[in-house]
């Protein structure tokens, strides 16, 4: 959160003393553009449009913020959440609103949740682009309301975040054809994804995650859109073939669903992915050949897809030269891990827990330098733990073998500090000298006092690397993108 918050400070301007005035340069508009400084306009005599005032008011009324009703010009009532442009007879439109505790120091106006509605005024607001809301409606569950479509081609960023939201996505959304961010992440939402949704070809980030959607995905085929985050639904049928035609997907996050159906070869043509989460659903193998000519791809999460008894194809992730984050636990997988894994120069993550992958690991591992995690247990896994003491330090116990009975590691290898824990539980020492157990405590002694000042001493140095993406920082980035 904090990390979102100097990203988010640094982009809106809210040291200025007024509304953010924004230009929209593709579109010719009426408004004037250009950076404007809002009061030294308004010493001119500048007025917000009196329609638009009457709807602010009814909209501010509706959520709570009664207060609002009692400043005479609101374009120049000086709160964070309303953002104002004049047109060229120097007329304030409203161009934003915003509502929601976001963080102490985003002072948009709060909602009083037990009672507050979007107000049907909303559509007075013909020069609308942005509108926000965060956590306004959670005690007073409603629809959203269809109404909403009308905003017809001026709205670009839509966001009804945890909002309380129940029932259908109106198919009038699909009128929103401006539209570049819809955001309805974390409400009750049931039914299907409106196929219309299609029709908001510029559609640049669709976020329907965390509600209970359920059907199919319909087809997509917008040429920008860049992230797609329906996670967390009960979306069913296959992932449609129509997605490898949304040529700048950057991030696909369909995880926690019931997919069903294999990843299909022509995903190979998404060449800007940088991260496709699948996991959780119930996708059949095998894993498709094509996953290594995605280059730009980051991390690669297929995990609790019980695939169907596959082997890691031996040069699946050959070239994949940006992967930092492979994670196929719990995937049915058996057959032995191909040492070409170990050629993923930047891999950080590497979780193959959970599966039948049986022979030994490959020596090529020792190749990973950047490898922090790996997760190896709960398999069938036999032989020597080809890593050195330097690799076992740096992942500590971020290293998993135990349940993999037939592993085990040589002397020295900086293991055998693990031997009572539950991470490596079971592994024990390859070829254990015979007369000399007194030596082998002695040497384990040893060990342990060298370990604590090298521990020190990695703990600064390991990546604290997170798959999961601030997905506020997102939306911003997005929005002021958007705005820009
Ligand atoms: C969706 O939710 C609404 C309100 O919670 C409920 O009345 C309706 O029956 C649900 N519809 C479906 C298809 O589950
Ligand atoms: C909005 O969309 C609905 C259905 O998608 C359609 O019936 C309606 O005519 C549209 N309204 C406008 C104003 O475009
Ligand atoms: C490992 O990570 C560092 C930065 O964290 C990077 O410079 C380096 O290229 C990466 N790859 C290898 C093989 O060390
Ligand atoms: C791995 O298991 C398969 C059967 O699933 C077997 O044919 C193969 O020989 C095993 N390989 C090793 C190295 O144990
Ligand atoms: C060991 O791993 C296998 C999967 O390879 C799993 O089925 C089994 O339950 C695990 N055993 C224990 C004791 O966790
Ligand atoms: C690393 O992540 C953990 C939780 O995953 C967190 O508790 C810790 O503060 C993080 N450390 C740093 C340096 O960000
Ligand atoms: C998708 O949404 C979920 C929450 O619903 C979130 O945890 C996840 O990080 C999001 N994925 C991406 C790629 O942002």
């Amino acid at each position: 959160m904090f990390q979102f918050l100097l990203y988010f400070l640094c982009f809106l301007p809210l040291s200025k003393p007024f509304t953010v005035i924004m230009s929209d340069s593709d579109v010719p508009s009426v408004l004037v553009d250009g950076p404007q400084t809002g009061f030294s306009m308004n010493t001119n005599g500048a007025r917000t449009d009196p329609a638009e005032q009457e709807a602010v008011y009814d909209i501010m009324r509706a959520t709570g913020n009664d207060w609002a009703t009692d400043i005479p010009d609101v374009c120049r009532g000086r709160w964070h959440g309303i953002e104002c442009m004049p047109d060229k007879d120097n007329v304030f439109h409203i161009v934003s609103l915003s509502f929601g505790a976001l963080s102490d120091d985003t002072a948009f106006p709060t909602c009083d949740p037990t009672r507050s509605y979007i107000s049907p005024s909303i559509t007075k607001l013909p020069h609308l682009r942005t509108l926000f809301f965060y956590r306004c409606l959670t005690h007073n569950p409603q629809p959203i309301t269809s109404f909403l479509g009308r905003l017809g081609p001026s709205l670009q960023t839509l966001v009804l975040r945890e909002n309380g939201h129940v029932g259908h996505v109106p198919t009038e959304l699909g009128n929103l054809t401006r539209l570049r961010v819809l955001d309805l992440h974390n409400n009750n939402l049931n039914g299907s994804i409106p196929v219309s949704l299609n029709r908001i070809t510029g559609l640049w980030s669709l976020d329907l995650s965390g509600n209970r959607l359920t059907g199919s995905i319909p087809g997509l085929s917008s040429p920008v859109l860049s992230i797609i985050n329906l996670s967390q639904n009960l979306l069913t049928g296959s992932i449609p073939p129509s997605i490898s035609t949304c040529s700048s997907l950057i991030k696909i996050d369909l995880s926690r669903n019931q997919l069903t159906g294999s990843i299909h070869d022509s995903i190979n043509g998404l060449k800007d992915l940088t991260l496709v989460d699948l996991s959780y659903n119930r996708l059949s193998g095998p894993l498709p050949g094509s996953l290594r000519s995605l280059t730009s791809l980051q991390a690669l999460i297929l995990k609790g897809n019980p695939m169907g008894s596959h082997t890691i194809p031996s040069n699946a992730f050959e070239n994949m030269r940006s992967l930092m984050i492979l994670v196929l636990s719990n995937m049915n997988l058996h057959g032995p891990i191909p040492s070409s894994l170990g050629n993923i120069p930047n891999l950080r993550v590497l979780h193959l827990d959970g599966n039948r992958l049986n022979g030994s690991v490959p020596a090529s591992f020792r190749e990973l330098k950047n490898l922090s995690e790996l997760r190896l247990n709960d398999n069938s896994l036999t032989g020597q733990v080809p890593f050195g003491r330097e690799m076992v330090w740096r992942m500590r116990r971020k290293l998993r073998l135990y349940n993999n009975s037939g592993l085990c590691f040589g002397a020295n290898s900086g293991l055998e500090d693990y031997l009572d824990s539950s991470f490596s539980s079971g592994i024990g020492l390859c070829d254990m000298p015979k007369p000399a157990s007194a030596r082998t405590v002695q040497h384990v002694f040893v060990a342990k006092t060298d370990m604590t000042g090298s521990e020190k001493v990695s703990t600064n140095s390991v990546h604290n690397f997170s798959v999961s993406v601030n997905l506020l920082l997102l939306i911003f980035s997005t929005i002021i993108l958007v705005s820009l």
